[in-house]
């Protein structure tokens, strides 16, 4: 019994000290590679400001810019499951300077929400948020890219800070 109490408080405190120490994170970029054979959410690619929350991040009013979800978090996606979205779902943005290069195909920059396992970040609800496809400028809890990615994800907090899904496409 004595050992058990002392073992305890330790294993508390080496947890706590591996969560302040190092953020967690998600799959490497091989895990969204394959996001062009994925569910396309957009029909059409977003333009302008459809949401009203754009500003000019993600390039800007004049971008062209596709979403796509992985197979995990598909049905959530489409209204077949409840929010929120499993672990392990992975939501692709992929966005052209304009419409010439969207035509062209032409270097698109991605932008990528990753869910992690439930507890992982709370901050940010346990999303993981990845600018570019190399996946090597990423952020969870209170670093720079998860404050500044989550602070405008907030405005769709009640769809679990997805913009695009079933439901808002078929309203606008
Ligand atoms: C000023 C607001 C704002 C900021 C900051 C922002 N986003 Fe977004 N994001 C949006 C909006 C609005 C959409 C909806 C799609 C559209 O209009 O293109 C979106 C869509 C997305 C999507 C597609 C899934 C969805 O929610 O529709 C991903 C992935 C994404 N953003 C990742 C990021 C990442 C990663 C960052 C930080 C590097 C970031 N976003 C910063 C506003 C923002």
């Amino acid at each position: 019994m004595k050992i058990r109490y002392l073992v305890t408080p330790c294993v508390a405190l080496l947890v706590a000290g591996c969560m302040t120490t190092s953020d967690p994170q998600g799959p490497q970029a091989n895990a969204w590679e394959q996001y062009k054979d994925w569910f396309k959410v957009t029909p059409e690619p977003n333009t302008g400001d459809p949401t009203g929350f754009l500003g000019n991040v993600h390039e800007g009013l004049n971008a062209y810019r596709d979403v796509y979800v992985n197979e995990l978090g598909r049905d959530v996606n489409q209204g077949e499951a409840s929010f929120p979205y499993p672990a392990g779902s992975i939501l692709v943005k992929e966005t052209y300077r304009n419409l010439a290069a969207y035509n062209a195909k032409q270097n698109p920059d991605l932008t990528i929400m990753v869910k992690l396992l439930e507890g992982s970040s709370p901050e940010t609800s346990d999303w993981e948020y990845v600018m570019g496809g190399d996946g090597l400028n990423r952020g969870t809890g209170t670093s720079g890219v998860a404050v500044f990615c989550h602070s405008c994800h907030t405005a769709a907090a009640e769809t679990d800070y997805n913009f695009m899904n079933k439901s808002f496409l078929n309203d606008h």
